[in-house]
């Protein structure tokens, strides 16, 4: 979908950093243990959320930070599991970094963990990411960053750290079937910071217990520093929410456009590896977990037009992904714990069904047309439907049309689809309209029953309610 000049006041909009100031550097003397519980840890001090100028960045940032101030942003929860949680943050200059977590708020037997894997813990001049593993399902766990810049790495014999910085504490709640929480769905933010806002106010007001970012949080991404802006360090007042508010996301379309864009991963964790088998290695976007009553299941429809479309210079390799997803998707649903959910919500980009008479019917995506794109998925529905209905999925939640809409369930297919509204704010294509506004669907499980509800966050109102 088409996207608009980003909005000139929220871009000005100075954004939050946390620098270090004295005392919080002496208390900052923690050392790490990947994956160990330490004792006790000494109570820390906080860095103070300041305003900071902009730094000028040293011309190598690769040998340190050179006496320029270490900014670093807030931590954004991503991947979200029950037994897993992805933390990545934004920094200003080379550094490394931790997390300190622990299931009560005074850190008490705290666990700290390394950015990456096994061997060398990366280091990084823009983001930071760690992936706290082996944590209990449905448990409250309280965390906070600390990172340290290299001042210089002109090489490893003479690299020198600066003091640490210690983050704000923070705290999520996993996934699981103990967790009876809400989820919402944003979709089709595309940049656009003046709705974005507008989301993120609602969410760090009403902190659902899981978010899908169900795709297009791109437009096309040329390089990392745009990725690292949209992704962990939005210029919003409200942009806090991400720390404490679990994210899973679901690529859109826009999301495979850039040069730069094969690199995500460097800025947004992937899902993690052990939660599917090694037929299934590459399905890095795949998840499906247990959220209370409902299975909340992530499905990616990729691009938006046939692989041998011209515009992709031979680039594109969906239709085989697809089709390896549905198979994912048969043995997801089979998982014993999927399987029992009493609601099972499949989330995706680009719509699966479009009425017969419905304006966007004729755009199913499936021709190679120069002039056409898919307003639903022809292949996605015909490769993936079987599966669900044979399943019982109840609710698909969708983007891509930037109009909030809903399919009731129909023949061939039992379950709504609800697509999401996009970033536009009552105008469209220059004039005015109605349909035009940015939503957060949330559902959750009452009295035996799923609610879903479709909030418009540009007037302020519940477009639509229902239950199943
Ligand atoms: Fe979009
Ligand atoms: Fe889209």
């Amino acid at each position: 979908m088409p996207s608009v000049p980003e909005d000139s006041a929220m871009k000005r909009f100075n954004r939050r950093g946390f620098i270090l100031g004295g005392a919080a550097a002496a208390a900052a003397g923690c050392t790490t243990v990947g994956g160990k519980a330490e004792k006790a840890a000494a109570p820390v001090q906080t860095a103070t959320p300041v305003v900071a100028a902009p730094a000028k960045k040293p011309l190598d940032p690769y040998k340190g930070t050179q006496g320029v101030p270490l900014k670093v942003g807030t931590p954004c929860l991503q991947s979200a599991a029950s037994t897993s949680m992805g933390i990545s943050w934004s920094v200003s200059g080379l550094a490394k970094g931790v997390v300190e977590y622990a299931d009560n708020p005074q850190f008490r037997n705290s666990v700290t963990v390394k950015s990456g894997g096994f061997g060398l813990a990366p280091i990084d001049i823009s983001a930071i990411q760690v992936r706290l593993t082996g944590l209990k399902p449905a448990t409250k766990y309280w965390y906070r960053t600390v990172t340290t810049p290299f001042t210089d790495y002109s090489n490893i014999y003479n690299a020198k750290l600066g003091e640490p910085i210690v983050g704000k504490t923070y705290s999520f709640t996993t996934l699981g079937e103990g967790n009876h929480g809400r989820f919402a769905m944003i979709c089709d933010t595309h940049g656009q910071w003046k709705s974005y806002e507008m989301r993120a106010k609602f969410l760090k007001e009403n902190k659902p217990e899981l978010l899908l970012w169900n795709g297009d949080a791109t437009n096309t991404t040329q390089d990392k520093a745009t990725a690292v802006e949209i992704f962990l360090d939005p210029p919003v007042p409200s942009a806090e929410f991400a720390a404490e508010v679990p994210m899973s996301f679901v690529s859109g379309n826009h999301d495979y456009r850039g040069s730069w864009i094969s690199k995500i991963n460097e800025v947004l964790l992937p899902r993690l590896p052990s939660e599917r088998s090694s037929d299934f290695w590459d399905l890095k976007w795949n998840f499906a977990e247990r959220l209370g009553d409902m299975a909340i299941i992530g499905m990616d429809t990729g691009e938006d037009k046939p692989d041998a479309h011209p515009k992709w210079f031979g680039l594109a390799n969906f239709e085989p992904y697809r089709k390896a997803q549905a198979k994912w998707l048969e043995q997801a649903l089979a998982r014993p714990e999927i399987a029992s959910a009493k609601f099972k919500v499949l989330f995706c980009h680009i719509p699966l069904y479009a009425a017969p008479d419905h304006p966007d019917y004729p755009h199913d995506g499936v021709k190679v047309d120069p002039q056409d794109y898919a307003y639903w998925s022809r292949e996605c529905f015909e490769l993936w439907n079987p599966v669900m209905e044979k399943a019982g999925v109840q609710l698909v939640v969708a983007g891509h049309k930037h109009r909030y809409r809903h399919d009731l369930p129909s023949s061939g297919r039992r379950w709504h689809q609800v697509v999401g509204g996009g970033h536009e704010l009552g105008m469209s294509h220059g004039k005015p309209d109605d349909g035009r506004f940015p939503t957060v669907i949330e559902g959750t499980v009452k009295n035996g029953r799923l609610v879903v509800t479709a909030h418009d966050v540009f007037k302020n109102r519940i477009a639509e309610t229902f239950t199943i």
